[in-house]
């Protein structure tokens, strides 16, 4: 490419407004000019594609990220044969890290094609500094990486690398400043997730997030609800309240569940993740009173045996539990209650894991996600003695499994008959003459109805379960 300097560069950076996020949009107008030419010299609009691993709360930075990608120009593309390509990470297990690895191995096949191609990584796995190493040292396609705490520099990175045409590194080891207000690309435009707070204090002893994502910051809830009601006014029903542990939020999560009820146009509310330690009565009370709010809690167990629990750092017991989710069945109708489970963690014994098969058949989950241990470097259950074989985590795992299942379609049978209402999603996949949405409770309905649907709440007769989801009819 001919253009670009550091000369360039110096002489922009001189101009560049130093607070955020005007720094940002400088950048991007920036970004903008130098996009346009390329495009101008290529005679055809730039793409980018981004693609993203791990949670929800990645998926909402990955909005974000092609929001500043769309406003600097590029055209969003599902095709990894773009122009810009950004992995969003995740690191949570070490199935993730091997699966990007790989993956940047073929798009090395990419870019040697197209050599102009920018390769971006961000997100959790780059706030590992072996993995940045590695990444410097044997990924030499990569053009820009930055972590978790710097998302909202995307613009500023990608402008540097237009000038300098060499690898861009910037990886910080804590939050300085919640930057918000950025322009953002929802995936849909009928619902949204809404950062509440990032990070986390938990420390459970398997678990890397506390490491990756920083410490608890909670934003401020006049913030949160003046861009929930933004999101209302651009057409947004649903509202799902993103946090690692929403129930430690700094200023009162029953009290801002309240507030977002009270928001009209926000027709469904839901929240991910609700600690089991810290689930309050108050909060039982908010979810039963307001019929906006999702009937469904998605209440992590991790494991059944209160002995494991305690090696996990996890501040409850098998009982307490229970009890909690005895509780929110019987205050909250109609509720449904999915978790996560992960079989294996060290030391963990027969007897430990039936106990967990034990609380999957109590509590009767209404699906469950679940995982083989694996180990995370920096964790202190890395360090455990008695890590479980491979060959009996294995065949834990199977008849785990076998259970979740038998439990969760059993759990479907209950709404068999009822009608309820359902936010439809999109065409069903295998058949365009179907429609998918979700229920209150989280589960898939597929039945057959028009396009233009898509987005509205309709009235569904559920006709028959199917494992996990229904087949139903409009009404
Ligand atoms: N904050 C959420 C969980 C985020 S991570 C919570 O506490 O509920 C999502 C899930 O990944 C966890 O609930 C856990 O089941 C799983 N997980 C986390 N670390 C893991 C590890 N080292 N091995 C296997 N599963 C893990
Ligand atoms: Fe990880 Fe525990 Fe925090 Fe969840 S609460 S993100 S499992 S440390
Ligand atoms: Fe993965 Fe990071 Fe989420 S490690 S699970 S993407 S917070």
């Amino acid at each position: 490419m001919a253009f670009g300097s550091k000369e360039q560069l110096d002489q922009t950076l001189q101009t560049a407004p130093v607070t955020e996020p005007a720094r940002q949009f400088f950048f991007v107008d920036e970004c903008r000019k130098i996009v346009q030419e390329l495009s101008e010299m290529k005679g055809r609009p730039l793409t980018a594609c981004v693609n993203t691993f791990g949670c929800q709360m990645n998926a909402k930075d990955s909005e974000k990220l092609l929001g500043i990608l769309k406003e600097i120009g590029y055209q969003e593309s599902n095709s990894e044969d773009s122009d810009f390509v950004l992995y969003n990470t995740c690191t949570v297990r070490e199935h993730a890290n091997i699966r990007v690895y790989g993956r940047l191995g073929v798009l090395k096949n990419s870019k040697d094609k197209n050599p102009d191609m920018i390769i971006a990584l961000c997100g959790c796995m780059m706030q590992e500094s072996e993995v940045v190493d590695k990444i410097r040292k044997s990924y030499r396609h990569v053009d820009i990486i930055f972590g978790t705490y710097n998302i909202y520099k995307l613009a500023e990175l990608l402008y540097r690398h237009f000038m300098e045409h060499s690898m861009q590194v910037e990886i910080l080891d804590a939050a300085q400043e919640m930057v918000e207000d950025l322009p953002s690309l929802r995936k849909y435009p009928f619902k949204c997730g809404v950062n509440i707070m990032y990070g986390c204090n938990n420390f459970c002893s398997y678990c890397i997030v506390p490491y990756v994502r920083g410490r608890e910051r909670s934003r401020e809830p006049e913030d949160v609800l003046c861009e929930i009601r933004r999101l209302a006014d651009d057409g947004v029903i649903e509202i799902m309240l993103l946090g690692q542990n929403v129930n430690s939020y700094a200023y009162g999560f029953p009290e801002l569940l309240q507030k977002v009820c009270d928001i009209d146009g926000i027709k469904r509310i839901r929240f991910m993740t609700s600690h089991p330690k810290d689930l309050s009565d108050g909060l039982i009370r908010v979810i039963r009173d307001n019929p906006k709010i999702a009937r469904h809690i998605h209440l992590p167990l991790q494991s059944g045996s209160s002995r494991i629990l305690r090696e996990m750092n996890r501040h409850y017991t098998k009982e307490s539990y229970l009890e909690l989710a005895e509780k929110i069945r019987s205050n909250i109708d109609g509720v449904a209650i999915t978790t996560d489970l992960i079989v294996g963690f060290p030391g963990e014994t027969e007897e430990d894991f039936q106990d967990t098969l034990d609380v999957v058949r109590k509590a009767a989950f209404d699906s469950a996600f679940t995982f083989l241990y694996s180990k995370r470097s920096g964790t202190r259950a890395a360090e455990m003695p008695d890590q479980i074989p491979k060959d009996i985590a294995n065949e834990r795992f199977n008849r785990l499994l076998a259970l979740v299942t038998e439990t969760a379609s059993h759990q479907t049978l209950r709404f068999v008959g009822q009608d309820a209402e359902v936010l439809v999603e999109e065409v069903n996949a295998k058949d365009p003459s179907f429609l998918t949405g979700r229920l209150s409770t989280n589960h898939v309905v597929h039945f057959e109805g028009p396009n233009d649907l898509i987005g509205k709440m309709v009235n569904v007769h559920l006709d028959e379960a199917k494992g996990f989801y229904y087949m139903g009819t409009m009404i």
